[in-house]
């Protein structure tokens, strides 16, 4: 079956999950995005790429970085951009996800960037968009569930290659709740692809995946084992909006066996580094200093 993400020519035409993404369609969105990290220090902007298209962001689920920074991208690349008030538009009186959608298009959208609590929805509208004929319409998955949030992966993926050149000789730690994390997913699918070496997942079982393994990772329980060694290590937050349960005793007990101290952090590398997507807990995941 072809990635639904890719036309029959094998161009990205959507970005849903870097799952299956060949490693030539990912380097090749890392190299463009090279000269674009200095244009916040250029004396003119914005680039005229987007000029005439409209992105719409549709944000279901809370966010702060995402929306801001892809608004902060369509501008600079010349879009006019249309964010959504979800709260108070038709969805919630209602309308159906593909109805709000059908709506849009017919408002000449472009592009959909789609952040939404139900892993799939992204791959839903994008589907849609496919089905009925609408193949000048994109949609970029800002982050759907526990599933994939792929464009949080190319940045990772982007702040790794710039600060450690090649992943090819990479030992990455991924620490906490695997479990209910779209980040870690999206991202153990751009290492591996890009063909990290080693990939480590360090947690309490209940917060790991069934099977991990099959992702290509190494699982640890023990986080000074887990770190021992490592380039690059990267926290995650307790999702507890998406826990069901007790998974864990209590936050403390969690910081004190899978909190990154600078005790825990002298283990890695001298040269490693620490990185978190956010929203970042002070005391939970990470120690504040
Ligand atoms: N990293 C990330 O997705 O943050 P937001 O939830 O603030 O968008």
């Amino acid at each position: 079956m072809r990635n639904p993400q890719l036309n029959a020519a094998g161009d990205l035409t959507h970005l849903l999950t870097l799952e299956g993404l060949p490693a030539e369609i990912i380097v090749r969105v890392l190299d463009t995005a090279v000269p674009f990290v200095s244009i916040a220090e250029r004396d003119v902007k914005k680039v005229p790429l987007l000029r005439g298209r409209s992105v719409f962001n549709l944000f279901f689920e809370g966010s702060t970085r995402t929306r801001t920074t892809f608004e902060i991208a369509a501008k600079r690349l010349s879009a006019d951009v249309i964010n959504l008030n979800i709260g108070v538009s038709s969805t919630s009186k209602g309308e159906t996800l593909l109805d709000t959608v059908d709506n849009l298009v017919a408002m000449n959208a472009d592009m959909f960037v789609v952040r939404h609590a139900q892993s799939g929805a992204p791959h839903l509208i994008a589907a849609h968009v496919n089905r009925t004929g609408r193949a000048h319409v994109h949609v970029v998955n800002a982050g759907d569930g526990r599933h994939a949030h792929p464009t949080q992966g190319l940045l990772d993926l982007f702040t790794i290659r710039h600060y450690k050149q090649d992943f090819r000789n990479l030992t990455v730690a991924i620490v906490g709740d695997v479990l209910h994390s779209r980040v870690a997913r999206s991202l153990i699918h751009g290492l591996t692809t890009l063909g990290t070496p080693e990939v480590r997942v360090i947690g309490p079982k209940t917060l790991l995946p069934t099977a991990v393994q099959s992702l290509g990772v190494r699982v640890h329980h023990d986080m000074r084992e887990g770190v021992r060694g490592c380039d690059v290590i990267v926290m995650l937050r307790l999702q507890s909006e998406r826990m069901r349960g007790a998974v864990l005793p209590s936050t403390g007990e969690y910081y004190k066996h899978y909190g990154l101290t600078a005790e825990k952090l002298s283990l890695a590398k001298p040269d490693a580094i620490v990185m978190h997507p956010g929203p970042m807990n002070r005391g939970v995941e990470i120690d504040s200093a």
